[in-house]
């Protein structure tokens, strides 16, 4: 890991949907720069308190915490927890993230909802939670040049329509329409949000896509890079955007896909 323990130093993070995948590494990479982390979680508690417990082994500070965050009073609980903890934030990654796919006309409206609540409304939620706080605190110089940082965590499906997964494509969508919205609002504030579009990730939430040689010789074809991203692509840009390295960044979103977006189907073809 080649980011600097100071980088970070003396900032406070919240990570939604942090016990495992692209949200664990996030929390573990903001750790390693110096940030306390607190690890949202809906179920895996146990997964959770494994990575608060190897953040706290290697001298970092971090707490999990319970929440659905598409719910407001959750939402509005973890905050307390974390104000209570750490006594400010400073980052927010909005990452829970879920896929309930089906065929168009056989999706329920439980499973629109669903991804809905999640993606967007959970964003929506801890953002302005976060934001009500960077508003309140101000500018701390010697923490941060900005009063806050949010970073939405997205997906190529922002831009790339998706048969099958129409609820989380328009979820994604939706979070660049509100993240730009937010940041546009808040910048004069010094508040930078700003995006990350994954593409194809190793992770539980894609597994079947990659798992066998057919399947990723299959995906591949989409990714002009040739291979499946890692966890360690996304949370390196994540704490570059938490970062001061990045002040001048604001209501943008970092593609991090091995060039999925590039449309690779007109590589040899149009
Ligand atoms: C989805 C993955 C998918 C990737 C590329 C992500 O947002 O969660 O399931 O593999 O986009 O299609």
């Amino acid at each position: 890991m080649s980011y600097s323990p100071y980088l970070l130093k003396d900032q406070k993070a919240l990570v939604t949907g942090a016990s495992s995948g692209i949200g664990e590494a996030i929390a573990r990479y903001l750790a390693s720069s110096g940030a306390a982390v607190a690890i949202n979680y809906h179920s895996e508690a146990e997964s959770a308190q494994k990575i608060v417990d190897d953040i706290q082994a290697n001298n970092g500070e971090a707490l999990a915490i319970q929440a659905d965050v598409s719910k407001e009073d959750q939402v509005k609980a973890m905050f307390s927890q974390v104000l209570n903890q750490f006594g400010t934030i400073d980052i927010l990654v909005n990452n829970a993230g879920i896929q309930k796919d089906s065929a168009f006309v056989d999706m329920t409206l439980d499973h629109w909802n669903a991804v809905i609540g999640v993606n967007l409304t959970g964003q929506f939620l801890c953002a302005r939670e976060a934001a009500k706080e960077f508003l309140r605190r101000g500018v701390q110089p010697h923490i941060s040049c900005a009063a806050g940082k949010i970073i939405c965590i997205s997906s190529v499906h922002e831009v790339i329509p998706w048969a099958g997964h129409v609820n989380y494509a328009a979820s994604k969508g939706g979070i660049n329409m509100m993240m730009q919205s937010i940041a546009q609002e808040l910048a004069p504030h010094k508040i930078r949000v700003n995006s990350i579009a994954p593409g194809a990730i190793k992770t539980p939430i894609n597994t079947s896509a990659w798992d066998t040689p057919e399947a990723e010789a299959k995906l591949l074809q989409l990714i002009p890079a040739k291979r499946v991203g890692n966890v360690a692509d996304i949370a390196k840009a994540a704490v570059w955007l938490a970062s001061d390295d990045s002040d001048y960044v604001n209501g943008t979103t970092i593609f991090v896909d091995g060039g999925m977006t590039l449309y690779p189907g007109f590589t040899e073809n149009g």
